[in-house]
């Protein structure tokens, strides 16, 4: 029996769904960078970990966010440059507890290995400059190395360690979490901070002829600080072409909840948790519209994912990776498709090792987690112009008056591909869903159909040795006289459905 009815309306598009939007965070934490990216026993010549770059590299990041995270703004960029023996020793102020092999910061790992890296895998780097301990002259020097092809002190410095062409470094983002442990301040104080910073950070895509610079600026979950950030940003005389193209901020979901000993109704209660990123978007954008009436400045959310009980700092911020997460990624990736109007950018955390990451790595081995797979699943949708898509679900009262919709979707199109990803959050049961795309009758043969995640229980944790049992299979999917699409989708599963 059909429980869940989709409709794809063809015709009513959103707007593009930015490539960024499948965007990824590195923070030097725990095991991400140190033993996750770069510096292990398998690591290349250059320093990089082969088979964690080819992974990367295979799911084709469209951007990448360094160096934090709260490290980000106890971070000077000039430690990390130069011969490595040379590079000074620091603490690692936030995350000192992270697994005894890297208590401390060695800099070995700085802006040149980081933009090596994103060229090896053909990403774009984002940049998170230092507000909270740094000055303006800093982050401006910062640009000026990476980006400045003229005859100056600081892009010599450049060339002397390697790159003779500028990095051509587009996104800058000016703070992190500067509410909390990037500054403790007030949205006014940040505010004035952010001018200043912007300023001489802004004035410098002047001098950088073929690199349009991105400024961004971070924002908070509780969106009263948004509102106050943008009233005291606007309150200024900044014109269209003020320096603030984007206003980020951070959810992390299932913190209450131990991921090893979660029931189902704790299953339920974290995927809810997840949807509420879709208030997120829509309340900082509305902060945003209040103020910015004559221009687009866009959302992104640069750090999200699931963060449960078992990662703490002593541990490096380690959880172990099932299809539980993966399904709340989908079900996140979904929302952004829906507001791909305002979402310019997202960048789930962390990449490596950390919280929700994408890859997990021991001494001999990298594999990827299930969210690596829902990743690699969603991907025929960067690019494309997404579509309105209604969804009519049955749902489960939760014991806190929300409800959990079992049956999430979204949906884009290219002039010959309609592409529709569809979870079925229900971890208890199936659901037999139909999927109607207005206006198009689709011939059987022309629907190329994958399922993640049929035969995994949601709490099963991956490991080296049943990494490849999470792998996408193909989906039966049956095709009415109408042009009716109907699929059954098994408890905690995600399918994509390619229509040509
Ligand atoms: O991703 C871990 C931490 O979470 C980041 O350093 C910080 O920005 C956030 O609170």
């Amino acid at each position: 029996m059909t429980d869940a009815r989709i409709t794809v309306h063809k015709e009513a598009g959103i707007d593009r769904i930015a490539p960024e939007v499948h965007g990824h965070f590195s923070e030097h934490l725990g095991r991400c960078i140190y033993e996750g990216i770069w510096n292990s026993d398998s690591a290349d010549e250059d320093g990089f970990r082969e088979d964690v770059v080819s992974l990367l590299d295979d799911l084709e990041l469209p951007v990448l966010r360094w160096p934090g995270g709260c490290f980000a703004d106890d971070y000077h960029w000039e430690d990390g440059i130069g011969p490595q023996e040379e590079r000074p020793r620091r603490r690692n102020l936030f995350w000192a507890q992270g697994p005894e092999e890297v208590p401390e910061e060695s800099n070995a790992f700085g802006t040149d290995e980081f933009l090596q890296l994103c060229e090896r895998i053909g990403t774009e780097p984002y940049l998170a400059a230092n507000v909270g301990s740094g000055d303006p002259q800093e982050a401006a020097d910062w640009v000026e190395y990476c980006n400045y092809d003229g005859d100056t002190e600081l892009a010599d410095r450049r060339r002397e360690n390697g790159h003779e062409e500028p990095y051509g470094v587009k996104y800058w983002g000016l703070g992190n979490e500067n509410w909390g442990c990037g500054g403790q301040m007030t949205p006014e104080q940040y505010a004035r901070e952010y001018r200043r910073f912007a300023t001489y950070v802004g004035t410098m895509d002047n001098l950088m002829l073929d690199h349009e610079l991105e400024l961004i600026a971070c924002g908070f979950e509780g969106h009263e600080w948004n509102r106050r950030f943008m009233e005291e940003i606007g309150g200024s005389s900044w014109g269209s072409d003020f320096p603030l193209d984007h206003l980020t901020l951070h959810h992390y979901y299932g913190r209450t909840m131990s991921v090893e000993e979660a029931d189902e109704d704790k299953y339920d209660r974290f995927l809810a948790d997840a949807l509420e990123m879709e208030t997120h978007i829509e309340k900082i954008a509305a902060a945003i519209n209040a103020v910015a009436t004559t221009r687009d400045i866009g959302v992104i959310i640069d750090e999200w994912g699931a963060w449960h009980t078992e990662a703490t700092a002593d541990n490096g911020l380690e959880q172990p990776g099932n299809v539980l997460d993966a399904l709340s990624a989908a079900a996140v990736l979904d929302i952004f498709n829906h507001h791909s109007d305002v979402v310019t950018m997202t960048n789930i955390a962390q990449t490596v090792n950390v919280l929700q990451c994408l890859v997990e790595t021991d001494a001999d081995d990298a594999w990827a987690r299930p969210t690596y797979h829902v990743f690699d699943l969603y991907a025929p949708h960067k690019g494309n112009e997404a579509v309105q898509t209604s969804v009519d679900t049955p749902a489960r009262e939760l014991d806190d008056d929300r409800e959990l919709p079992f049956v999430g979707a979204s949906a884009s199109t290219t002039d010959d591909e309609t592409y529709v990803t569809v979870t079925n959050l229900d971890c208890l049961d199936d659901h037999t869903v139909e999927i109607n795309l207005e206006g198009t009758t689709p011939d059987a043969d022309a629907i190329d159909a994958n399922l993640l995640f049929a035969d995994n229980e949601p709490d099963t944790a991956v490991t080296a040795d049943n990494a490849d049992e999470f792998t996408a299979e193909d989906l039966e999917v049956s095709v009415d006289n109408d042009g009716t699409l109907s699929v059954e989708l098994p408890p905690a599963t995600v399918a994509g459905l390619s229509i040509q």
